[in-house]
């Protein structure tokens, strides 16, 4: 087996998973990943623990012509809204971006398998496709927003009864780095069991 050291110039892969950092919405550029890295994030984010093998999730790749016209078709919805100010600027967000991959939540109610587990499974499915866009050298975002709670928004994504987006994951090159934010500190959150 050959054992490869990471150069001081290319930070490790757990160095890289712990400064992942979300950056802008519009900061997310093109060009975004091509059609070959495209399928490598596929397989990435379908990589995740699913108990029950039930794929309780699907995915929904959005970019070009197509996001353009999404786009054009939740600001109309948008500006049919009582609160058209505020979610026309959360639709904008959407615009920057080359790529978006919408995750879809699509739990069977009544397995044996609870739904909380399968929807932790779409959690997951998310955080793999920022973690993957991160190790390729892209940037991602992972938002909802009205769009993904709104019928008549999410019609437009073809969901079925039952399905929910867990989330609007918008993909591409990083224009601009986002400031550091302040982090939940190990010692609040984590602590070893003492019986
Ligand atoms: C389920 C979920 C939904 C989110 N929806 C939004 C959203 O609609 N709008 C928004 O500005 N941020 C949203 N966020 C937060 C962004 O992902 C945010 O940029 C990120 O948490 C920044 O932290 P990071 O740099 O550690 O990734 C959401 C986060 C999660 C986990």
């Amino acid at each position: 087996m050959t054992v490869t050291t990471n150069s001081p110039a290319a930070p490790s892969t757990t160095d890289r998973l712990a400064l992942r950092r979300s950056p802008q919405p519009d900061a997310l550029v093109a060009p975004g990943p091509d059609a070959q890295e495209i399928d490598r994030l596929v397989e990435i984010a379908l990589r995740v623990p699913d108990h029950g093998r039930l794929s309780p999730w699907r995915l929904i790749l959005i970019a070009g012509d197509a996001k353009e016209k999404w786009v054009g078709r939740l600001m109309e919805l948008a500006d049919a809204r009582e609160d058209a100010a505020k979610v026309r600027v959360s639709t904008r967000k959407l615009s920057s971006a080359p790529l978006v991959v919408v995750v879809v939540s699509a739990a069977t109610p009544g397995h044996k398998v609870p739904e909380w587990e399968q929807w932790l499974s779409a959690g997951a499915v998310c955080m793999n496709v920022l973690n993957g866009a991160h190790a390729m050298g892209y940037g991602a975002n992972w938002l909802t927003g009205w769009h993904a709670y709104d019928g008549q928004a999410t019609a437009l994504l073809d969901l079925a009864d039952g399905e929910k987006v867990a989330g609007v994951i918008l993909v591409g090159s990083v224009a601009e780095e986002a400031a550091p934010r302040p982090r939940a500190a190990a010692a609040d959150v984590a602590r070893w069991l003492t019986l």
